[in-house]
């Protein structure tokens, strides 16, 4: 395991505003405190609990956690539920009426869709599925813009128990290939494109491409929703969504599953080439996002109007777009389109616009926000919020500062929430009415998330020592297994270094003297570039796939918007371009990576050199070219190095 890096200090405190603490769902320290130690004294019994109040049973659980053959713990697992039902059915009689979704569109027109309405929607879709053969346990990709429709897709499977895997829009046809095979997928989901910021992006010709990559025999349908009415080319799998969906009944008896059942497959980053399926459970993540909408996020059904920014295609568009605000039966909003369309207080503009109550986006996006005008927000009635939340990376407390003062008028609590895909939902995050936060902290764990700061030998470290950040104990919301690989899941997230039984979160932490964490980064070969997850050595792959390049060596630089920048070292085949060639092959090579694998991961920065630097036992000294790409002095002794006059040639980027 990697080297920690160095610390900070942060010494402002803002207690929550006494207005927001009589009110809240979890009012005052002495709760949450309380709620902790029910969680201390009586683990199982404190998440029965939760599981009793948030969850709707078709048949009541009598186990709570089975840790018979752990890591593969289970929950709840004689328990029957379906989380469609939950999310939609069960509001129907008291709040049918009640706007669940709030479409706003990328050129700003608007659609707006009740709890009755969804729940027919989704019951159709969920018939058409059944209508083509579509069968519990199956697997569905959904490559969706964002849309009413990528939602009640995802509601669909969930009601017909077939697991769905949502593949992001910005994902390319060979990332596309790879989740589709590794699932095994019977359906691929998709629209004709998809409109972002003005511009089409032609998802169906992606689908298209991917199903001529290799063997894609599982796929028997592709159902496609019109969305822009762009030209596509159609073939004997194909469907259309309102041809399929247009004569389908508006009920749908929901399959009742078990607690375990599978919920659905999210691919995401690892350290190594191959992106990781990480299988969520419906009872347990159903848990996880219900419970943290009430405590997190202090949902008030009857009155929020709940915005979060993330794309489906991303674990936190499936807990806060997909799932959580339903299962409270809120409103919320979902957009289609981009932070700078047309206008760079487009968010402000939407949040006025709906009344957005509870907002919450990531750092990069706040980042991004504060150059494009820090005095924009002014411009806009931002009356209506009264919660910020942030996600994805580390904020800095500036960033912070600026999202609580000028977009939260000071009056809105922030919570900035850690959490990943594995967790499911929020794991370390401020219950805004009880814990005091500190501008850039994600502050204290959820009452039951036991959460530590630890040495590589799961030893304690002294307080504001950095060590790797671990959960002791399982909990509900967490995955349950890689899809197809149950060894990777073992090794990477439950290590026998830790004793085989505590989650590795990947990430290096410290507590500070309040027992405050303070997220430092990741451990392993991932970076986060605008609150995504990466891994270098998939962008590695995907250089080295190309013809000219011999190797290559794929590092992260701090970047002020994005968190962290992609710098590639490559060593072509042929000798070291120099000049407009290099220039050339930069752009080439950049091109690419955004084909390979999808724009987010096309690099910053390519450099070439004649070598990589290695050590004599043929090791990449990845350290040094995060050094380098820094641009800091080398401090480290560089004689152990086979080629040391290959570093010149690395400090030069190409421009
Ligand atoms: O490094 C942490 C960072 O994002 C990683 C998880 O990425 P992903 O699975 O894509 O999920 C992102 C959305 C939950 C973590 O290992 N991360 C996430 N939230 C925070 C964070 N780092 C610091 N502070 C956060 N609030």
């Amino acid at each position: 395991m990697a080297a920690i890096k160095s610390i900070l200090t942060e010494t402002r405190v803002f207690p929550p505003a006494e207005a927001f603490v009589k009110q809240a769902n979890v009012s005052g320290m002495a709760a949450y405190e309380a709620l902790c130690r029910q969680a201390e004294t009586d683990y199982e019994g404190f998440w029965a609990d939760r599981a009793r109040q948030h969850i709707t049973w078709k048949t009541p659980f009598t186990h709570v956690l089975d840790d018979s053959n752990a890591p593969f713990y289970k929950w709840f697992d004689d328990g029957e539920l379906n989380v469609s039902w939950n999310c939609l059915d069960r509001h129907l009689a008291a709040r049918g009426d009640r706007v669940a979704l709030i479409f706003e569109a990328d050129d700003g027109s608007v659609t707006k869709v009740t709890y009755t309405e969804l729940h027919a929607r989704v019951c159709q879709f969920a018939n058409g599925l059944k209508s083509i053969g579509v069968e519990k346990g199956d697997r569905v990709i959904i490559y969706m813009p964002m849309s009413i429709e990528a939602v009640v897709a995802m509601q669909a499977c969930a009601r017909i128990g077939a697991i769905h895997s949502v593949v992001f829009g910005g994902f390319s046809a060979k990332s596309l290939f790879e989740r589709i095979t590794d699932a095994q997928a019977k359906v691929v989901v998709t629209a004709d494109e998809s409109l972002r910021g003005g511009k089409a992006v032609p998802l169906k010709r992606a689908v298209d491409e991917s199903l001529t990559m290799g063997d894609t025999s599982s796929v028997e349908r592709v159902i496609v929703y019109r969305r822009s009415g762009g030209a596509v080319n159609w073939g004997a799998r194909d469907l259309w969504w309102h041809e399929l969906t247009q004569t389908q009944a508006e009920t749908c008896e929901p399959v009742w599953v078990s607690a375990e059942h599978p919920l659905f497959i999210l691919y995401t980053s690892g350290s190594t080439g191959k992106p990781k399926g990480v299988q969520h459970s419906s009872g347990g993540f159903l848990l996880g996002a219900a419970l943290s909408m009430h405590w997190v996020f202090d949902a008030k059904p009857d009155s929020d109007v709940f915005w979060c920014t993330a794309d489906v295609g991303w674990v936190t568009g499936h807990t806060y777009v997909a799932y959580g605000p339903l299962a409270l039966g809120m409103t919320e909003v979902i957009f289609e389109g981009i932070p700078t369309f047309p206008h760079a207080g487009r968010f402000w503009e939407v949040i006025a616009k709906h009344g957005v109550t509870t907002f919450y986006t990531a750092p990069t996006a706040i980042r991004s926000l504060i150059k494009l005008g820090a005095d924009l927000p002014a411009q806009h009635d931002l009356s209506s919020l009264r919660l910020l939340g942030s996600v994805g990376e580390p904020i800095n407390p500036e960033a912070w500062m600026w999202y609580q003062q000028t977009v939260g008028g000071g009056r809105c609590p922030v919570v900035d929430t850690w959490w990943q895909t594995e967790t499911g939902a929020h794991m370390i995050a401020p219950l805004p009415g009880a814990v005091p936060t500190k501008p850039g902290s994600c502050t204290l764990p959820l009452p039951g998330i036991m959460a530590d700061v630890t040495d590589e030998h799961g030893g304690p470290v002294a307080k504001g020592h950095g060590g790797y950040l671990v959960i002791k104990r399982p909990f509900p919301f967490q995955l349950r297994t890689l899809w197809g690989d149950p060894e990777r899941f073992k090794k990477t997230y439950f290590p026998q270094e830790l004793g085989g039984a505590t989650y590795l979160a990947g990430d290096s932490a410290h507590r500070d003297e309040d027992g405050y964490f303070w997220i430092m980064g990741r451990v392993d070969d991932v970076l986060n570039v605008s609150g995504h997850r990466l891994g270098t050595m998939e962008i590695e792959s995907a250089l080295v796939s190309n013809l000219r390049v011999a190797e290559a060596a794929v590092v992260g630089r701090p970047h002020d918007i994005k968190g962290e920048a992609v710098v590639a070292y490559v060593v072509l085949k042929g000798t070291r371009p120099v000049g407009a060639e290099a220039k050339q092959v930069a752009a080439e090579l950049r091109e690419w990576v955004a084909r390979e694998i999808g724009p987010i991961a096309r690099p910053d920065e390519i450099r070439f050199g004649d070598n990589l630097p290695k050590t004599r036992s043929g090791k990449i000294m990845r350290r040094l070219l995060r050094a380098i790409a820094k641009g800091e002095e080398i401090a480290q002794d560089v004689s152990t190095l086979e080629n040391p006059a290959i570093l010149d040639q690395l400090k030069e980027a190409v421009k």
